[in-house]
């Protein structure tokens, strides 16, 4: 009598019947809040000042640093494939190219300000975001400018970090994007803006909840930007440090940021989560850094999973947690999968 009961009882509860809603592709695809679109996607590009370069980077799979020469046969397909917008580092190689100030940040003829014009009028249509610090151009590879006893001078920092943003922007960026985590440096900037008359047009997107960790390590081998001495721990964020990152996006979106990022992502869902809290009505940005992008590579290579399927799952959690933008290693391979 108890199995009759039981199967009665099953039968009168419509409350528990949720199969119909995932028994068809499409229906699945109805469950996402968010889907997947290319117009998510920002593929970061590493430019270096040699200008036929070609170069892969071992620990960061499938890509390459390029040389200026290379740019633009390297985007052409890509931007035909549905690429809407690239995030640009600067790699200076030249053994004289890095200095205490980073001086090489803003070098008219360096790499990054050169790509900026070549590519605003080669592929007019694409969104430039330049990334905007000094790791990459310091001789001692930490993101500003620092004291004697090696910590940052935050307001050496931000008075720096700022002048080579408006370079970014008057070279024709469309976003800067401050990742050096300097305190103050997103009103610095916005002010600089202002002033050029610029704000109306140049996005400022803020690495606002950007965390310490041991997630950039293939980035900084692509960017030779590994900090001669020391870590980077006093001005990342620490990895638990839930309430800072509260704060620091907060701050941000008061200093005047247009777009909060938060980086990696994949660890940090709760902070992507948080964010689209605290700024419900900004664009909210993360980054899928190099060291997440590696270790998907690593796994399907080693049989633990099928590549394409991870990368999707990754980035749908990395949406389903509040993103509306990702910066992605797998920005190439995703314009093929979501034209198929
Ligand atoms: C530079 C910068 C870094 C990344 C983006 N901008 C490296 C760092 O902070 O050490 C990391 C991106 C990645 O790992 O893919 N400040
Ligand atoms: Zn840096």
């Amino acid at each position: 009598t108890s199995t009759a009961a039981t199967s009665v009882s099953i039968a009168g509860d419509i409350s528990s019947q949720l199969h119909a809603g995932y028994s068809h592709p499409l229906s699945r695809a109805w469950q996402a809040e968010r889907q997947l679109t290319k117009s998510m996607l920002i593929y970061p590009l590493f430019i270096t000042d040699n200008p036929n370069e070609v170069t892969p980077i071992p620990s960061l799979p499938n890509q390459n640093r390029l040389g200026l020469n290379k740019l633009v046969p390297f985007l052409e397909p890509l931007v035909a494939k549905g690429l809407r917008s690239v995030i640009l580092f600067g790699v200076p190689l030249a053994p004289t190219a890095k200095d205490a100030l980073g001086t090489a940040a803003d070098d008219p003829e360096g790499p990054v300000i050169q790509a900026i014009q070549l590519i605003r009028r080669q592929f007019p249509s694409l969104f430039i975001v330049a990334d905007v610090c000094l790791c990459e151009y310091t001789s001692h590879g930490h993101c500003g400018i620092l004291r004697d006893d090696g910590s940052l001078n935050n307001a050496m920092s931000v008075e720096r970090i700022s002048d080579v943003a408006m370079a970014y922007a008057q070279a024709g960026a469309h976003c800067v994007a401050p990742s050096d985590m300097n305190d103050g440096r997103i009103r610095a900037i916005k002010l600089k803006l202002i002033e050029a008359g610029l704000s109306h047009q140049v996005n400022l997107m803020s690495y606002a909840a950007k965390f310490s960790g041991c997630l950039y390590g293939p980035f900084r081998d692509a960017a030779g930007s590994c900090p001669s001495f020391g870590d980077r721990k006093c001005y990342q964020l620490p990895p638990g440090g839930r309430g800072l990152a509260r704060r620091a996006i907060v701050r941000d979106i008061n200093e005047g940021a247009d777009i909060i990022m938060v980086k990696p992502a994949s660890s940090f869902l709760d902070i992507i989560s948080d964010a689209k809290e605290l700024a419900k009505d900004m664009p909210i940005a993360a980054y899928q850094v190099s060291g997440e992008y590696a270790m998907i590579h690593a796994g399907a290579k080693a049989g633990v999973f099928d590549l394409k399927t991870m990368a999707f799952e990754s980035t749908e959690g990395i949406l389903r947690a509040g993103a509306g933008i990702v910066v992605s290693y797998f920005t190439p391979e995703f314009l093929d999968w979501l034209s198929s």
